[in-house]
């Protein structure tokens, strides 16, 4: 997930996503002068920029957003890097990357990006050294990733291009076991949302822009197997009914499921 233009033009629905709950979090949070706050996954950081540093800006003295791209990394700096915003290149599941920032930070936000983390426990284990003693984090992503879901059931005519995805070791947990890893990370959790949550697209083809800029396969299939590989993904979500396309209007509906965690390092 290397190409930060094309995820930032096609973001609407990560965009809705944060927009629907940050506020609320934010204002049940406590608050002290001169806050140094973290950000992962922050991909090419127009969210960060538009959206988590304007409601925090008057408040904090500093945010860090980090991602393990350097390529989102490099955008982000270029575009949106100011004087209390900086953005670096970190691996949230590297112990020896995130030591460096032990007890370093009053919060830590982070919104859709753990559902492409493999070890969620070291992920987890390395927020909870970053954090200081009293600091929260509001940690957002899906319990189900659509596009794991189309890889793994995927029709044999397309394994072949799997192996540079990477994702066949990503895991599917379920909510429990999710809330069960912050508690082992040493956690406490204050509130957990997962509710399921819809977002309608004018069309298929908007809705294949965001997988496009999120699934690897799309780098590497060669171009003139891209239309067959639209309407595999459109028959399987179909199928799970993660997507609903209006026979007349194309609005295309998709369902997904995040779990939004706001949780404690005592
Ligand atoms: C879907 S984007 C989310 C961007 C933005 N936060 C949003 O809500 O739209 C996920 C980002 O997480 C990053 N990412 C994935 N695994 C990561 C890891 N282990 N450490 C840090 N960033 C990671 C990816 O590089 C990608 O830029």
């Amino acid at each position: 997930m290397d190409r930060p233009k094309l995820y930032a033009d096609n973001d609407a629905m990560q965009r809705s996503n944060v927009n629907g709950f940050l506020s609320k979090f934010i204002e049940n949070m406590t608050w002290k002068q001169d806050e140094v706050i973290l950000e992962i996954g922050c991909g090419p950081g127009d969210m960060t920029n538009d959206i988590l540093y304007r409601v925090l800006q008057n408040k904090i003295k500093q945010l860090v957003s980090v991602d393990k791209s350097a390529k989102m990394i490099e955008y982000a700096n270029k575009t949106y890097g100011c004087s209390k915003l900086n953005f670096k290149v970190l691996d949230i599941e590297c112990t020896n990357n995130c030591d460096s920032y032990s007890n370093c930070f009053d919060k830590i936000f982070s919104f859709f990006c753990f559902h492409w983390v493999n070890n969620l426990l070291d992920g987890f284990n390395n927020m909870h050294l970053m954090l200081k003693h009293g600091g929260e984090i509001l940690v957002n992503f899906l319990i189900f990733n659509p596009i794991v879901y189309v890889h793994r059931s995927m029709d044999e005519e397309w394994k072949k291009y799997m192996d540079v995805t990477k994702l066949k070791s990503l895991n599917i947990y379920s909510k429990d076991e999710i809330i069960a890893l912050f508690i082992k990370a040493g956690f406490r959790v204050i509130s957990v949302e997962s509710d399921a949550k819809k977002f309608i697209f004018p069309d298929f083809s908007s809705y294949i822009g965001v997988a496009s800029s999120v699934d690897e396969l799309f780098n590497v299939l060669p171009p003139h197997l891209l239309d067959k590989y639209h309407m595999h993904i459109k028959d399987k979500m179909c199928e799970k009914q993660l997507l609903e396309i209006c026979p007349t209007t194309g609005k295309t509906t998709f369902t997904y499921y995040p779990i939004t965690v706001h949780a404690i390092k005592d």
